[in-house]
């Protein structure tokens, strides 16, 4: 599998997304891998040209591929929600991305605002729900703009649903030396939700008797995210709960930059997207400031999702490397000389 080809769609995006993708794509070529790619323009480029977020046609062309890329999406010229729910949020739906698998990892070199945190107190993966919850878009609006406006926002919580995100997060946790799963949701307000979350970590805990589990209501966790952050090994939760929990990750473990991510479809029966956490940020776009680590860790895990896992520890250890060596250079580089450089790792 190692010297077999990839095929993989790029979606650059807006924004930053273009700059950080290009370095991911350097990173990728460095390491040897031979990728076939095929770039996809959608974003708000594409959106004001035709008013297509996501072509049904695209959609078809890229459930052909291995894996697909993606830098961030938005831009404040559209309409708020627009390209987030009709394109990234379709995209996993339509994909059935169900598990969205983020990482939060404190790396040898790196600052973090928690006094007296070392890497070995911050090494955890939140293995969010993809595909249900707040966001799968149940719910609707009465009587609008007026006052009285009716607003319900549902969260759909399905059985199969929660338990196929839970056996991944099992055996995520089985596959690391702590063997500890965590269910953080709110069990205590969100009765029939949360009833059915912990019933589910209970039967299927029962399969796994090497792994450990606990439970944490969301706002506990949130706290300890900040103050207790060894507690956690793997964390598995709903979809909502785990946006937010690792945007406090990503600022624990040095910052939106470095936060990585995969939207995965363990079943394999369409690709699987990765990308950074992070937005398009226009507030720095076109300057060359745009941190491109963030997205060369993704491409890390995108490479060990299509079972190229030793490339995926030399990209990672590269990165490491770089970061390790952050602290000695400084900072100042440009996105493209941290591309240049953490490339060289890889090839060298
Ligand atoms: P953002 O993540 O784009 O930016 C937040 C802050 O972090 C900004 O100050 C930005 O300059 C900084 N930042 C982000 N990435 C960075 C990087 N790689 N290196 C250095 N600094 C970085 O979030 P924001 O500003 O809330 O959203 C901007 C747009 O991105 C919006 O349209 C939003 O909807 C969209 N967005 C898209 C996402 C995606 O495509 N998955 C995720 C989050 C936001
Ligand atoms: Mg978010």
């Amino acid at each position: 599998m190692e010297s077999s080809s990839i095929r993989l769609a790029v979606i650059p995006g807006d924004g930053i997304g273009g700059e950080v993708v290009a370095e991911g794509l350097k990173v990728l070529q460095a390491a040897g891998v031979k990728a076939e790619t095929v770039e996809y323009d959608l974003g708000a480029k594409r959106y004001h040209l035709s008013g297509e977020t996501l072509p049904d046609g695209v959609l078809e062309e890229l459930r052909g591929f291995d894996a697909i890329l993606l830098g961030a999406v938005g831009d404040p010229s559209v309409p708020p929600g627009v390209l987030e729910r009709d394109l990234l949020l379709r995209l996993r739906f339509e994909l059935d991305h169900y598990v969205n698998l983020r990482p939060v990892k404190l790396y040898p070199g790196v600052e973090t605002p928690l006094a007296g945190v070392r890497p070995e107190d911050l090494d955890m993966i939140v293995v969010r729900e993809g595909t249900e919850g707040l966001y799968a878009g149940a719910g609707g609006v009465l009587r609008r703009g007026t006052p009285q406006e009716i607003a319900t926002q549902e969260s759909l919580n399905t059985a199969f649903g929660v338990d196929r995100v839970v056996r991944y997060a099992f055996d995520k946790a089985q596959a690391r030396p702590r063997r500890k799963l965590t269910l953080v949701h709110k069990t205590n307000v969100l009765t029939f939700a949360g009833d059915l979350w912990a019933r589910t970590v209970d039967r299927v805990s029962v399969e796994y008797p090497e792994v450990t589990t606990d439970y944490c209501h969301v706002d506990a966790a949130s706290m300890f995210f900040v103050n207790q952050t060894q507690r956690f090994d793997v964390i598995v939760t709903d979809n909502l709960f785990g946006d937010i929990l690792t945007d406090i990750g990503a600022a624990v473990a040095g910052g939106i930059g470095l936060a990585a991510s995969g939207n995965v479809n363990p079943s394999r029966t369409s690709p699987s997207m990765f990308e950074p956490v992070h937005g398009s940020a226009p507030d720095i776009a076109g300057q060359g400031k745009a941190d491109p680590t963030a997205t060369i860790l993704s491409v890390a895990m995108l490479l060990d999702h299509v079972g190229l896992g030793a490339v995926a520890a030399r990209v990672e250890q590269a990165v490491a490397d770089d970061l390790l060596g952050r602290q000695v250079a400084g900072s100042g580089r440009q996105t493209r000389e941290i591309g240049d450089d953490i490339a060289a790792r890889v090839a060298g």
